[in-house]
């Protein structure tokens, strides 16, 4: 193994790549970590100067890594989901009546932040859960020999199939499935979540389930199988409403949720099917929008959070969110997190490279935004499509707010009329 030194953990972050959390270790590592990255120190461009070239490339280094990790900050956006996510969880572990315990839905386009806030909030909660766990009754795991697992983070295969999901919730715990038929390993995941204590399942991409064939009813009993193993279910994915995860649920008006009858088949995969119906908050993620106010504050005031994490040695305060800069930003990413973060990344690193060291309209125009990620499913629309540069990104931002406003039509109280239209 090669040598672990400031400078070689230092290029690990600054290459960018995301530890796995789909792995007990990997959620782990990730749940006890984050956050915890500390920003390069703020240096004036004379006492950087002033370093030998040796110091000034390891603070370079460390800047880069500061600006490729980028704080998660609370939007209006993402505490509205958190808090709903928050509260299923709580108070699903909390409940004694297993019968009725609802799951959560988080639906959004590509680069909202679904990943991140999910994973944020779920991480919370273990943290909480495992020191109540630990002041209530601190033998009940230290006696076991399963690894106490209350969250279970699960990335859904490419063109997922009940199979090869119930493989991917097996792995988090690297169980060995090979060969097992869907019967055996719908079985194997009951045992496993009961035997690790998990509270929380989440799927995450589960927009790559593929719902326009003959046996879509098998995914959607697995769905309803999956919810019947004493966990809160999260489901998140691109466009939930337009995915076919909905058609067999009614919208309840006066709940404000989804709810899923019960299977016609006294056995699902294998497993005694539940005459209990299964209830769903659908919460949807959106984008940063400029059309009042408040909104053009809240995006401001991310700006601002950003800024203060720049290390850019020719920086003036007020550098993104002043004049036309957050209208300009808007333009450039229609207000989605992920691809705004992308921007400022590349432009830094642009800044740097140059010796500019400021961002502004001139040197952001030459940055073309590219989200290649070989992790996401472009098919599926887990990467969003990017404004064009210099030309007006006007039709880019009506389409898709024509898109979401239709999407939105389901927390209206239409009734089951809406979840038709949707799917
Ligand atoms: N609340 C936030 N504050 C800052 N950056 C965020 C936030 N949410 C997401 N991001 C950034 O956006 C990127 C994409 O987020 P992700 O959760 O992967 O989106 P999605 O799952 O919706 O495709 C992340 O890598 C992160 O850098
Ligand atoms: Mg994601």
């Amino acid at each position: 193994m090669s040598e672990v030194t400031p400078r070689s953990v230092l290029a690990e972050l600054a290459s960018g790549t995301k530890p796995r959390r789909d792995t007990y270790e990997g959620w782990q590592r990730y749940r006890t970590t984050r956050g915890q990255f500390l920003a390069a120190p703020i240096l004036t461009f004379t006492q950087w100067r002033a370093m030998s070239s040796s110091e000034r490339s390891l603070y370079d280094l460390h800047r880069t890594a500061t600006h490729v990790n980028l704080p998660l900050q609370e939007t209006p956006m993402s505490l509205r989901v958190g808090r709903l996510v928050n509260r299923r969880l709580r108070n699903n572990a909390l409940k004694q009546n297993v019968a009725t315990r609802p799951g959560v839905m988080v639906s959004g386009w590509g680069y909202q932040g679904k990943t991140e806030t999910v994973c944020e909030v779920a991480a919370a909660f273990e943290d909480a859960w495992l020191e109540l766990h630990h002041y209530l009754n601190p033998d009940a795991v230290d006696g076991t020999n399963d690894l106490h697992a209350p969250v279970v983070y699960v990335q859904t295969p490419v063109t997922a199939k009940p199979k090869s999901t119930c493989q991917a919730v097996l792995d988090f715990f690297g169980a060995s499935t090979r060969g097992m038929s869907l019967p055996r390993l719908m079985q194997q995941v009951a045992q496993s979540l009961s035997d690790h204590g998990v509270k929380a399942l989440i799927l995450d991409d589960i927009n790559r389930l593929r719902m326009h064939r003959a046996d879509d009813q098998d995914t959607l009993d697995l769905i309803r199988a999956f919810m019947s193993m004493n966990v809160t279910l999260i489901l998140v994915g691109v466009d939930i409403p337009g995915s076919g995860l909905l058609r067999d649920a009614r919208w309840d008006a006066r709940q404000r949720q989804w709810v899923m009858d019960p299977s016609e088949h006294a056995r699902v995969h294998g497993l005694e099917a539940t005459q209990t119906e299964r209830r769903f908050d659908l919460v949807e993620l959106d984008r940063f929008r400029t059309s009042t106010p408040e909104e053009a504050t809240s995006f401001q005031a991310h700006l601002r959070g950003i800024e203060a994490h720049l290390r850019l040695l020719k920086a003036k305060p007020g550098m993104l969110t002043g004049g036309a800069m957050p209208e300009y930003l808007m333009r450039r990413t229609s207000g989605v997190v992920g691809v705004l973060e992308r921007l400022i990344e590349d432009g830094a690193q642009e800044a740097m490279d140059s010796g500019k060291e400021l961002l502004d309209e001139n040197l952001l125009d030459e940055i073309v935004i590219s989200l290649d990620d070989p992790s996401r499913d472009p098919s599926t629309g887990e990467i969003p499509p990017i404004p064009g540069r210099g030309t007006s990104s006007r039709t880019a931002i009506v389409n898709k707010g024509a898109r979401s406003r239709r999407k939105n039509t389901v927390f209206d109280d239409r009734g089951p009329a809406a979840a038709g239209t949707a799917g």
